[in-house]
């Protein structure tokens, strides 16, 4: 089947199909999908405007919620606060954005409104939002003010007090909290004068995420200076607007599994699987949030780490099961990682070579299954052991049959079928199977939850502590494959980690 290479469209189309998939909250690949799906069908999609709506009053379903002034500054890293955007307003945020002149040289108003769903601000001499000192209202009709990538510039003028400019000007006239995400060079940011100003900024009150290490944008040069990553920032100023949550996995160890693994076939080749890694690394951070000591433990994946999990990244199954053997004990494993069943046995040590023979054969062995090692170890089982099972056919049955071969507690079942768009999306549909085995039997239950991002799955499977009615849009069907159970209410069906390692601990397991 021929493949398309979103990064090799003209721009002006990639431009549009990203923000066609901004709109619709999905990833470009499933816009991708549903315009072709569309186009088979014969049906035109929905046209995209060319000038973003502006100056919206907050809609109905906008009201209510959070809001946040996001102040983009002149720096590389100006493309992820458009992510931001997106990762705002998918935790229920209202965001309205501001553009430093500088950031203008590296994104445009036009995708922050069209991102935003809302006009978008960048000057202070402005008649038109001017005329009843619209700077002030920015700075105070929100709950959070964000500045991200919070240059070394506008940092100084902060901490200066200076106001010849938007951001600045509502930045001082701010009365509400400040986060700011700063992304410089790594230079500038251990400069004398930003250390001086970093100081200054926070004995005035100001909350900081990051910046974190790594490679920049200057080739070659690697140090602290990158912007947090948008989920982190997201998250961050998540915890700002809402009241603290409760940390129901306080001082529970949680091992996790993510990624793909690759199985060498010489020095250079490799056999490998679609994963992303996402859904894993998405629970580690759901699960860290929750208050939980985590160890990643990731297959080779295009994914930054996440902050507060220690993460140990492997090559194949043999060396996955190797750190995990190395973590335990742990309270409790999620095994996310799409392990591949088999391995070559005879490695090439050196490149295979094309011969007139054709293809050497390769023979395979099986991997250690990983999900079946830990949940049957005879001392260091934890309490609660789940597993993922990927299947493109008969997803229950499938998933019911692995449950019981591999003697977890728990199985999250996801189509991984090319149409689903799970391997490498943004977005995953799961069943989640829990077996408890009581004095009647093995009582299986099954759970099918709604079409969710990654983030939302992590979030239901590591510990929803809110009540059922509270939490807006979860719709779910119980099919409870227990006879005594169908028709119960579905609230009492809702296992949850933390709840599961309560019980067994009462009950003396693990
Ligand atoms: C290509 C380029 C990249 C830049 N990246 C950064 C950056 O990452 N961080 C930073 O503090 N300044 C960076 N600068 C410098 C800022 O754009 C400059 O200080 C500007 O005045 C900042 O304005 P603002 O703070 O009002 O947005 C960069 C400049 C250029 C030309």
């Amino acid at each position: 089947m021929a493949s398309l290479t979103i990064r090799k469209l003209d721009d002006a189309i990639r431009d549009e199909l990203r923000l066609r998939a901004a709109r619709n909250g999905r990833s470009v690949e499933d816009e991708v999908r549903v315009i072709l799906r569309e186009a088979s069908q014969h049906r035109p999609p929905p046209a995209v405007s060319a000038t973003p709506e502006v100056s919206r009053v907050r809609s109905d379903a906008d009201a209510g919620l959070p809001r946040v002034t996001l102040i983009i500054g002149g720096g590389i890293a100006a493309y992820k606060a458009l992510d931001l955007i997106r990762r705002l307003k998918e935790r229920h945020v209202h965001v309205r954005c501001v553009l430093t002149r500088a950031a203008q040289q590296f994104v445009t108003p036009l995708s922050a409104s069209a991102l935003s769903n809302e006009r978008c601000y960048t000057d202070l001499f402005d008649p038109e939002s001017e005329f009843d000192a619209g700077h002030i209202r920015l700075a105070r009709d929100c709950e959070l003010i964000v500045v991200a990538p919070a240059t070394a510039d506008l940092m100084a003028k902060m901490a200066q007090g200076h106001a010849d400019d938007l951001a600045s000007a509502i930045l001082l006239a701010a009365n509400r909290p400040i986060l700011l995400a700063p992304a410089m060079n790594p230079l500038m940011w251990n400069h004398a004068a930003t250390r001086r100003n970093v100081a200054q900024l926070e004995r005035d009150g100001v909350a900081m995420i990051g910046p974190n290490a790594g490679e920049m944008a200057e080739a070659g040069e690697a140090g602290v200076g990158r912007m947090a990553e948008p989920l982190e920032i997201a998250a961050t100023a998540e915890r700002l607007l809402r009241p603290p949550q409760p940390r129901p996995l306080a001082g529970k160890r949680i091992l996790i599994t993510a990624g793909p693994t690759h199985e060498p076939i010489d020095p250079v080749r490799y056999i490998a699987n679609r994963s992303s890694g996402k859904q894993g690394f998405a629970i580690a951070i759901a699960a860290q949030a929750a208050g939980a000591d985590v160890t990643l433990i990731s297959g080779p994946v295009d994914l930054d780490d996440p902050a507060g999990v220690t993460v140990k990244h492997v090559e194949s199954a043999r060396e996955m099961l190797h750190r995990v053997e190395a973590a335990l004990p742990v309270d409790i494993a999620i095994c996310a990682a799409a392990v591949a069943d088999w391995r070559v046995a005879n490695e090439g040590e050196q490149k295979l070579k094309k011969t007139s023979a054709g293809m050497p054969p390769l023979q395979l062995v099986e991997n250690p299954d990983i999900l079946a090692t830990i949940s049957k170890l005879p001392d260091k089982r934890p309490r609660l052991v789940i597993g993922f099972a990927a299947e493109t056919e008969n997803l229950i049955d499938n998933a019911k049959a692995k449950l019981a071969r591999k003697g977890c507690d728990w199985i999250v079942a996801n189509d991984v079928s090319p149409a689903s768009g799970v391997m490498g999306g943004d977005r995953n549909t799961v069943h989640l199977l829990t077996r408890d085995d009581g004095d009647t039997g093995v009582d299986i239950r099954i759970e099918s939850w709604p079409v969710m991002t990654k983030e939302q799955v992590a979030t239901e499977l590591v510990a929803d502590p809110r009540p059922r009615a509270a939490r807006a849009g979860a719709h779910r069907s119980y099919d409870c494959a227990t006879t005594g159970l169908r028709g119960a209410d579905p609230s009492a069906l809702r296992p949850r980690i933390e709840a599961r390692c309560h019980r067994a601990e009462l009950a003396g397991h693990g």
